[in-house]
């Protein structure tokens, strides 16, 4: 086993720990050709995403704040304003579903939680963490609105991305023989 390439993806982890600098235009280019190469039945390209990049997070909390509840104490609103600030860049992931003959909604689904992967995985191959976070907000239709999504949309997360100052410690290596078993083979 190749063991550098193994460890890559075997071992990766989230950050929540971002800061500047975030990805630039080439980097957003290359994670977004990643994302686009996550196995899709059909081809359908059932995502897409909004880059927001650091000068307008500001603007993307008082959408957030927006599309929230309007009973909420200066400190919850303090919270949410705040939360695209915690990486200098947030990339909301959506998922796009098209009537598809072969492939169901469930599998548009599972594309758009890959692609948001592979992006990730990209990310992390040129130098950048990342943390995939969802809330109660990727489920607000106000903010579905505010987002101009269509119909047919969803969000799938809100991705911070930038550059680690700090790293999880990584967890150890864990037995995973209950996750599989081989066709076949019988205990006796
Ligand atoms: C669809 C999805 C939604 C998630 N939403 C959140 C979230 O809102 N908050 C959070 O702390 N972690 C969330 N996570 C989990 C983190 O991204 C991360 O996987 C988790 O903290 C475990 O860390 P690890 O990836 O390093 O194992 C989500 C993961 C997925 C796939």
């Amino acid at each position: 086993m190749p063991e550098n390439q193994a460890n890559f993806v075997a071992q990766r982890i989230s950050n929540p720990f971002l800061q500047t600098p975030a990805p630039k235009l080439d980097d957003i280019e290359y994670m977004i050709q990643a994302a686009n190469r996550a196995p899709d039945h059909g081809n359908l390209s059932p995502f897409r995403f909004i880059v927001v990049n650091t000068e307008h997070l500001e603007q993307l909390g008082e959408l957030f704040l927006k599309a929230s509840a309007n009973d909420l104490n200066p400190l919850q609103s303090e919270k949410i304003l705040n939360m695209p600030k915690r990486a200098p860049m947030v990339i909301i992931s959506i998922v796009s579903f098209t009537p598809h003959p072969k492939a169901p909604k469930s599998e548009q689904l599972i594309t758009a939680g890959l692609a948001v992967h592979q992006l990730c995985l990209a990310a992390k191959e040129i130098g950048f963490d990342s943390m995939w976070r969802t809330g109660a907000l990727a489920y607000n239709q106000n903010l579905f609105s505010l987002l101009n999504l269509a119909q047919n949309e969803e969000i799938t997360g809100f991705i911070y991305i930038g550059t680690a100052f700090k790293t999880k410690k990584s967890p150890p290596t864990k037995n995973v023989s209950h996750l599989y078993s081989t066709f076949g083979e019988h205990d006796e």
